[in-house]
């Protein structure tokens, strides 16, 4: 009798596996995530280590180290010349490096990674774009449309990934595209492309490709109706840095965030704008954020925040309106929805501000996500500036995290936000005491608070 090929159960969430089918992953919790897989006999097993030699994702000796004794190599930084990917990748592409970029259909994934390889290859670097999504037709059309030189890239239609590591192998470029790793499988599996087994697999061997060779590897991962990456959590896991293309797919400016970076700052942003030739870096993204803001309508604030290693200049803007349902709605774009639910709590324990009869929107504009609690304080001010009906005055900017004590507490940075907002002309700053230079700031009035109640006195 042929033996049974050993089956086992996988979490697409966590990647965390079982013997048994249970409906609850046992590891991280979540519901129906569980799918079978067949154990592939002899070929690599578990992910990230081949069975047969024993190898993880980097390459191993198992030797005992002193730390001291371990010469740290300051990774050389390959400079793409596109100034704002240069930046979310922490400062360049890092030889051996494995970076995931993910979202929505349609947002410039495979346009931003070409541009990237158009520059490479012209500096004289070997680049390998996989594609198992469009034909090498469609990508020299679009090439073409978006007039990329883009002489010297090989590109490579194939979505088994036995032929790909062969040719890694054999031709040892030092920069290559996977678009995408939901589309790869193995022959080693029996499960469909895009299964949970088949994408950490492919992953995993790919990663191990890499760090051994030193290429620069860029996965393209699909993402979910919600925004996660398709496919297991586990490849956020093994990769180095993620990439996310976030914002809204109508606007004009496409924003690229740092999730996740082994070589650099996280929630760093890189913002392009679109064009027929492709996405071009903007240099001062606080103006195109602001390029619509009036001063002088109510419901409307600059919050300066800080993503990654560069202030930002943002407009928060709020509604406030009598509400005509029995629950008042409470909605947030850009910002944590539960936090402004939390935020309205202290508004009125502590300011005396009662919103329970009103509805109250809450937007970033320009589809940037704010996820640092410094927006605290600049939302309060909106929704106050909303209800009262008056406008704030003309070039205050705020920032600062409110406490459910209603206390103003510091943001990291503080000196570096206060010096972005003077040198774009706004003339006071709202701040939290903790965060008041010991300088003066040129041309910038600073208003230092500690508390909810006094900070709402001094701008209404
Ligand atoms: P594409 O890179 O194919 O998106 P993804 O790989 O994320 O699915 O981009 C979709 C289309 O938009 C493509 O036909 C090219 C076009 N495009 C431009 O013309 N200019 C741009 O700046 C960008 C980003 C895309
Ligand atoms: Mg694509």
């Amino acid at each position: 009798m042929a033996k049974r090929d050993k089956v086992e159960f996988v979490c697409s969430e966590c990647g965390g596996t079982t013997v048994k089918w249970q409906g609850q992953c046992p590891h991280c919790r979540a519901w129906n995530t569980l799918q079978e897989f067949k154990v592939p006999t002899g070929a690599a097993g578990r992910y990230g280590t081949d069975k047969r030699s024993g190898r993880g994702f980097v390459d191993t000796t198992g030797a005992l180290q002193d730390l001291a004794d371990v010469t740290a190599e300051e990774a050389p930084r390959v400079i793409t010349g596109l100034s704002e990917f240069d930046r979310v990748m922490g400062g360049g592409l890092v030889r051996g490096g494995v970076s995931l970029i993910g979202g929505d259909p349609g947002i410039g994934k495979s346009t931003l990674l070409l541009q990237v390889m158009a520059r490479l290859v012209a500096g004289g670097v070997r680049c390998v774009y996989v594609s198992g999504e469009e034909s090498a037709g469609q990508i020299a059309l679009r090439a073409q449309r978006l007039q990329l030189p883009l002489q010297g890239l090989q590109l490579m239609s194939e979505i088994e990934l036995e032929h790909i590591e062969a040719v890694i192998t054999e031709k040892k470029p030092e920069f290559v595209v996977i678009d995408s790793i939901q589309t790869l499988f193995s022959g080693a599996l029996d499960s469909a492309p895009g299964s949970v087994s088949q994408v950490r697999e492919c992953a995993a061997r790919l990663t191990r490709i890499a760090k051994t060779t030193g290429a620069t590897l860029f996965f393209v991962g699909h993402v979910t109706k919600d925004g996660a990456l398709a496919g297991p959590r586990i490849l956020e896991h093994i990769v180095d840095t993620v990439l996310y293309f976030e914002g809204d797919t109508h606007s004009n400016f496409r924003l690229v965030r740092a999730f996740k970076n082994r070589f650099g700052a996280v929630n760093e942003l890189g913002v392009f704008a679109m064009t027929d030739h492709g996405l071009r870096g903007v240099t001062n993204p606080s103006a195109i954020f602001l390029s619509e803001y009036k001063s002088n309508i109510p419901g409307s604030t600059v919050l300066v925040t800080q993503e990654g290693t560069r202030p930002l200049l943002v407009e928060i803007q709020a509604l406030v309106d009598e509400t005509h349902s029995p629950a008042p709605r409470r909605l947030a774009v850009g910002v944590d929805n539960q936090r402004l639910a939390m935020l309205l709590a202290v508004l009125h324990r502590h300011a005396g501000v009662a919103l329970f009869d009103q509805d109250v929107f809450v937007n970033a504009v320009g589809g940037v996500k704010i996820s640092e609690t410094a927006v605290d304080l600049a939302v309060l001010a909106a929704i106050c500036s909303s209800w009262r009906d008056k406008p704030l005055e003309r070039g205050l900017v705020i920032f600062g995290e409110v406490g459910l004590a209603g206390e103003i507490r510091p943001a990291p940075r503080g000196q570096e936000r206060l010096r972005e907002a003077a040198k774009l002309g706004f003339s006071k700053a709202l701040i939290p005491r903790a965060n008041a230079p010991k300088q003066p700031i040129e041309g910038l009035e600073v208003i230092a608070v500690d508390r909810l109640a006094d900070a709402l006195a001094q701008i209404f």
